[in-house]
């Protein structure tokens, strides 16, 4: 079994002065959702995600050696314009990721960065932000080191990224990713995502994700400080075996093509995501009040046309909905018609599924 200790980089020279690299990672939208966590960003149970395509984050990694005086020297930079607010938590990825990137310390970074979403849409820019600055790091890592395989590459891009935003190990490569232990998914492990090993049936081939805009405010309760409320949480064990159990569940429905199914385990995860945290002490509510509302449209829109539609929410109040590729022309007339009226400013962003991490150099 693969362990921390095979991600210890100790085989490398400081050969080459400078250079640039430049990677595109997406966002990713959980199925079965991770929610709880031990020490290092271990999850409390597996998660399995779509990919998204047009939701990700473009970042720029240039380059240059430095004395090695033990040290982190970076610049940040957003769009171009340097921003100071999001260093700290640049400088903390790279404290943890420096026992398996050592030669970190050994350049001046410039990074550059930017999302194809719009700047605090409510949609989080951790998974795709540190899953691209993971896949740059690793660029560095193969010039220094050109051995590597690209499995192991793979491999050690996702385990980075889990150390700066756990569900950002999902967002490097292939287009339905698990992260966490699950006894029936083989290869799946706590350190980094795998793509799922099955052939995904051709029913969610180009599965569509409309993501409802419904509230663009800082949220009130971090992701964060939601994952450490599942310690001593009452339903926490009962939760963490369910997600087990949804995932062998789900493993079926994505080989099978059971959308009915499929349907019913998605929005099962989203509403008990919710309702861990309504159950949380202290407990709060992250949905708004036109996130239900959409909920209901959706369940009434279902019933009535028989349109296999369905919704999940991630940790907000943000609404994404998930349905096939031919029901594309039904349901974006159905949002037209029905739902962009419960959305901020009638914003909402088309996606649907992709396959990873873009090398755009
Ligand atoms: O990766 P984090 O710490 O931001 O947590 C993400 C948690 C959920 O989005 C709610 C669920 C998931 O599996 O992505």
């Amino acid at each position: 079994m693969i362990s921390e200790k095979d991600f210890i980089q100790t085989n490398y020279t400081i050969s080459t002065e400078n250079g640039s690299f430049e990677w595109s990672a997406p966002s990713n939208i959980a199925l079965v959702k991770y929610w709880g966590k031990k020490n290092n960003q271990i999850p409390a149970n597996p998660s399995v995600s779509f990919t998204l395509n047009h939701c990700k984050t473009i970042t720029k990694l240039a380059f240059t050696k430095k004395p090695n005086d033990g040290n982190f020297s970076f610049d940040l930079l957003f769009e171009g314009q340097p921003k100071e607010d999001f260093k700290p938590k640049i400088q903390k990825f790279f404290e943890r990721i420096f026992d398996y990137c050592p030669y970190l310390k050994d350049f001046h970074l410039t990074i550059d960065t930017q999302n194809t979403f719009p700047h605090s849409s409510g949609i989080a820019s951790s998974a795709s932000g540190m899953a691209a600055l993971a896949m740059n790091v690793m660029s560095l890592e193969k010039v220094l080191n050109p051995a590597i395989s690209e499995d192991y590459f793979n491999r050690k891009a996702s385990f980075l990224a889990r150390l700066g935003s756990g569900s950002a190990c999902r967002s490097i490569k292939g287009n339905v990713v698990v992260w966490g232990n699950h006894a029936e998914i083989s290869g799946s492990s706590d350190l980094f995502g795998v793509e799922f090993p099955s052939t995904l049936h051709e029913n969610f081939r180009n599965y569509q994700d409309t993501i409802l805009l419904v509230d663009k405010g800082e949220k009130q309760v971090s992701s964060t400080v939601g994952h450490d409320l599942m310690f001593g949480h009452p339903f926490a064990e009962q939760r963490f075996s369910q997600a087990h159990h949804n995932l062998s569940s789900i493993k079926h429905v994505l080989e099978s093509g059971d959308v009915e199914h499929f349907i019913k385990i998605v929005e099962s995860e989203a509403l008990t995501l919710h309702a861990m945290m309504m159950t949380s002490m202290p407990y709060f509510i992250l949905m708004k009040p036109n996130t239900l509302e959409i909920i209901n449209r959706i369940w009434k829109f279902r019933n009535e046309t028989q349109t296999p539609v369905c919704f999940t929410l991630d940790a907000g109040a943000n609404v994404h909905i998930l349905y096939p590729e031919n029901t594309k022309e039904k349901v974006l007339q159905f949002i037209k018609n029905e739902l962009v009226g419960y959305c901020q400013n009638g914003q909402y962003i088309c996606d649907e599924i992709g396959n990873g991490a873009v090398n755009r150099n």
